[in-house]
């Protein structure tokens, strides 16, 4: 594994959707699938780092030597993993798609159904990104964002706000990007607000592209 550009390295990943339950049998979740972690992980592994990747529920399995996968379910868990290996981490990619919202209370039996409607109450799960970034020491960290509208000055005002070295935006503009496909276009802004945008890609591509502008600016 020597003479690899992340030989000796140690990079933390987190991936997938979270699931945040209101009862024992149901949950608020989303559509991420974890490609996009789990494809950054797989490059990284490659390219000769230890990588712990944490992921929430997906069906996405991996055997690699370079890869342990810690698999979580809530924002709180992948919380936890995170800050448990964060200290030992030199690189940090958050592509998880945790979500901002849970139960205030979660309903320690089914929840009956009943006349008429029905209200949920919520919270605000902790932001993983935002915490790593506060608790940074020399890790590079990187996140990603989804951006509507002013992409740019959002993912700019993002990497600043969460102490973040860079950020990967997915354009929901660009035919398929983002969530659940197999491919993705991407923006790369570092904190010099060095910007690159690249084509179209599959996303094992994408991921070696964003390996490509971290390996760089760490032995830079
Ligand atoms: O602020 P926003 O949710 O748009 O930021 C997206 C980035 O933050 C992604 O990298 C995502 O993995 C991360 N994130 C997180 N914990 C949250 C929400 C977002 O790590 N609770």
């Amino acid at each position: 594994k020597k003479g690899l550009p992340l030989s000796g390295k140690k990079v933390l990943i987190t991936a997938g959707p979270t699931q945040e339950a209101i009862d024992p049998v149901r949950f608020l979740g989303n559509r991420s699938t974890g490609t996009m972690g789990f494809e950054l992980a797989k490059r990284a592994a490659n390219l000769g780092a230890n990588v712990i990747l944490v992921s929430g529920p997906t069906h996405l399995d991996i055997e690699h030597n370079g890869i342990e996968l810690i698999r979580v379910t809530s924002a709180q868990d992948m919380y936890e993993a995170c800050h448990e290996h964060y200290a030992n981490t030199d690189i940090a990619i958050c592509a998880a798609a945790v979500a901002d919202y849970r139960p205030k209370i979660i309903a320690s039996e089914k929840v009956k159904k009943q006349e008429g409607d029905m209200k949920i109450e919520l919270e605000r799960t902790p932001d993983i990104l935002m915490s790593l970034g506060e608790a940074k020491q020399n890790q590079f960290l990187v996140g990603f964002a989804l951006e509507t509208q002013n992409e740019l000055e959002n993912a700019k005002g993002k990497l600043k706000r969460k102490h973040l070295d860079g950020i990967v935006l997915n354009s929901l503009k660009d035919d398929g990007a983002g969530f659940g496909g197999s491919t993705n276009k991407i923006t790369f802004i570092d904190k010099n607000s060095e910007i690159k945008t690249f084509d179209l890609k599959t996303k094992p591509e994408v991921a070696s592209d964003i390996w490509k502008e971290i390996i760089s600016r760490i032995h830079a």
